[in-house]
């Protein structure tokens, strides 16, 4: 794909790639939000170093995306800026924020598209990366009977599992959000199909026995986490990163304990995912 305004360096051939050429902290120029949006559409993660960004900043930023998203739990938000959620570990910290493979917020119905991190601290020892993988080459790496079982299905993910489960939390009224998606989601942009079940959150595969659905979920777990289909991000203070949720998952690796990691993200809002052969 051709770039103009922006360089772009793929990280790996599977999935991520590293901007350079933009200053986050100004508004985004129509062609430089396109070509953006493309190499977040060709890559699923892209990440951009050097960044120096309010949360205002930030904001704008995810909102020429869309919407923002507010976390169902509404924990960890940044003060005055229920947007922003505050990923942070520390010495007094029992569990970290995506530390399982996930998309983030499956759970809900209309799950957000993309996610935003700044990190502004990282562990003095190193340690502390996140994992991406790509569910577009998950699904096309499954053979011909798999790919054709699991396109007629759906599953359920479950918040409770992991807010309520890991975390602890007490739910809000009306509880945990809990949703059924397809198993295989077509991507609204760019009408690529990716595998679309992940280990935090989704919980059973609807109409199979409990057996068939924790056989069958176990092998699409371990598939999708192939490590053929991921890039590992190095973070840096004020590193950036933007995923495409609806074809990538991601993992937060946490074996840098008792050390210190801070970072900031804003969601952007996605739609209902569906399922188009
Ligand atoms: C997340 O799932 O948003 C957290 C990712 C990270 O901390 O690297």
């Amino acid at each position: 794909m051709g770039y103009s305004t922006i360089e772009v360096r793929k990280l790996t051939p599977a999935i991520g790639a590293v901007i350079s050429g933009l200053d986050l902290a100004r508004p985004l120029g129509n062609q430089a939000f396109q070509e953006v949006h493309d190499a977040l559409m060709e890559n699923l993660v892209v990440f951009f170093r050097d960044q120096e960004l309010s949360h205002e900043q930030q904001k704008a930023f995810g909102r020429r995306f869309g919407e923002l998203h507010i976390h169902p739990t509404s924990i960890n938000t940044a003060r005055d800026h229920p947007e922003v959620l505050t990923i942070k570990a520390d010495e007094t910290s029992r569990y970290v924020a995506g530390e399982e493979w996930h998309s983030d917020v499956s759970c809900e119905a209309e799950p957000p598209m993309g996610s935003i991190l700044y990190m502004k601290e990282v562990p003095p020892d190193g340690g502390g990366d996140t994992l991406f993988a790509n569910m577009y080459r998950a699904f096309d790496t499954l053979s011909p009977p798999i790919q054709r079982l699991c396109e007629g299905l759906t599953a359920v993910h479950d918040g409770a599992q992991v807010y309520g489960g890991r975390f602890g939390l007490k739910p809000k009224e009306g509880g945990f959000p809990r949703s059924e998606h397809p198993v295989v989601r077509t991507h609204p942009v760019t009408g690529r199909k990716a595998l679309y079940v992940n280990r935090n959150f989704t919980t059973r595969i609807v109409g199979l026995s409990r057996t068939e659905s924790d056989a069958l979920l176990q092998m699409l777990f371990q598939h999708g986490e192939t490590p053929e289909f991921q890039c590992r991000f190095a973070w840096q203070p004020n590193s950036m990163a933007f995923w495409d949720n609806r074809a990538a998952m991601h993992h937060a690796m946490w074996d840098y304990f008792p050390h210190r990691r801070l970072g900031y993200r804003v969601t952007v809002k996605g739609d209902r995912p569906f399922y188009r052969s």
